[in-house]
């Protein structure tokens, strides 16, 4: 049976083995996936004792996508303008091919769920962190009007858009300050880890009403969604979709078959609703 696995460091919460395991069912094919704690400064290491040991491909999460681009020998153009890998195919004996499914997994959100319209919107995408990085590349490819990045570092999402500009000189987009931020966006996606320590207090108002807001993060974290939803979003999504979508495009590189991700959704929110519920 093939071994598949999720690296992190903290990976206690790691929603993907229910997910992978929900996808196998349904598909019928076996598969065994497990989390596993990787301690920091060990990736490498892990990796090629894992491969030695015959896993077949890992996800890779917080703090080692960017360790993983480092380690694989190919990566396709995802990952590579992401610069960073959260899917690995042990291809061969021992060769590792890089994928970086965050970006696909958010647009079949967004498009093929939600029925959003991305080319010519105006989307400002919050936070310039290697979240931010695996979505952008992803939006760019579908014909915004523009994409605006602001941070609370104001630095790096200099250097975010520099990089996107190096890669297309005519790649529509730039870097606001937070308090310089209007209304005239169509769809705001928070991509900053802030949920995760606090409340979400980096933009105004008046620069969410009525807007359609997307949080990458979900469950507890999703402070952004809360945040946006209180004050008047016209609509609001958490990263729980995207998160099952990037999960399905792995699976598909791993077993070249694409499950079917609206049931395996719901029980998963069900699952959260039910754990917060309990604690
Ligand atoms: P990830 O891989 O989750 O994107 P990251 O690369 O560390 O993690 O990036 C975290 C992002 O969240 C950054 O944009 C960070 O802003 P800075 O670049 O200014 O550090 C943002 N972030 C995290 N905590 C924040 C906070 N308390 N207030 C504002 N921004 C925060």
């Amino acid at each position: 049976m093939d071994k598949y696995l999720v690296l992190g460091n903290p990976i206690d919460h790691s929603l993907s083995p229910s997910i992978h395991r929900m996808f196998a069912q349904q598909t019928k094919i076996e598969i065994t996936y497990d989390k596993k704690l990787v301690a920091i400064n060990q990736f490498d290491r892990e990796i090629d004792s894992l491969v030695e040991k015959g896993f077949r491909g890992f996800n890779v999460t917080v703090p080692f996508k960017e360790d993983a681009f480092a380690k694989v020998n190919m990566a396709n153009d995802c990952a590579s303008a992401a610069q960073a890998v959260n899917t690995i195919k042990v291809t061969g004996d021992s060769d590792l091919y890089g994928f970086n499914t965050d970006g696909v997994g958010l647009i079949r959100d967004l498009v093929d769920r939600m029925g959003l319209t991305l080319s010519d919107s105006r989307i400002l995408v919050i936070g310039a962190g290697g979240a931010a990085k695996g979505v952008v590349a992803a939006l760019l490819g579908h014909g915004p009007d523009s994409i605006v990045i602001a941070n609370r570092t104001m630095e790096k999402a200099k250097k975010l858009v520099t990089q996107f500009k190096e890669i297309n000189q005519d790649a529509v987009i730039k870097c606001l300050e937070l308090d310089k931020l209007d209304d005239g966006f169509d769809l705001i996606i928070n991509s900053t880890s802030i949920g995760l320590a606090g409340e979400f207090n980096l933009v105004d108002d008046h620069v969410v009403k009525k807007k359609f807001c997307y949080d990458l993060a979900y469950g507890a974290s999703a402070r952004f969604a809360s945040w946006a939803r209180n004050v008047g979003a016209l609509k609001v999504a958490d990263g729980l979709g995207m998160l099952v979508e990037q999960a399905a495009e792995s699976f598909f590189i791993w077993r070249g078959l694409r499950p079917e991700t609206q049931q395996v959704l719901d029980t998963i929110r069900n699952q959260l609703i039910h754990s917060k519920s309990e604690s």
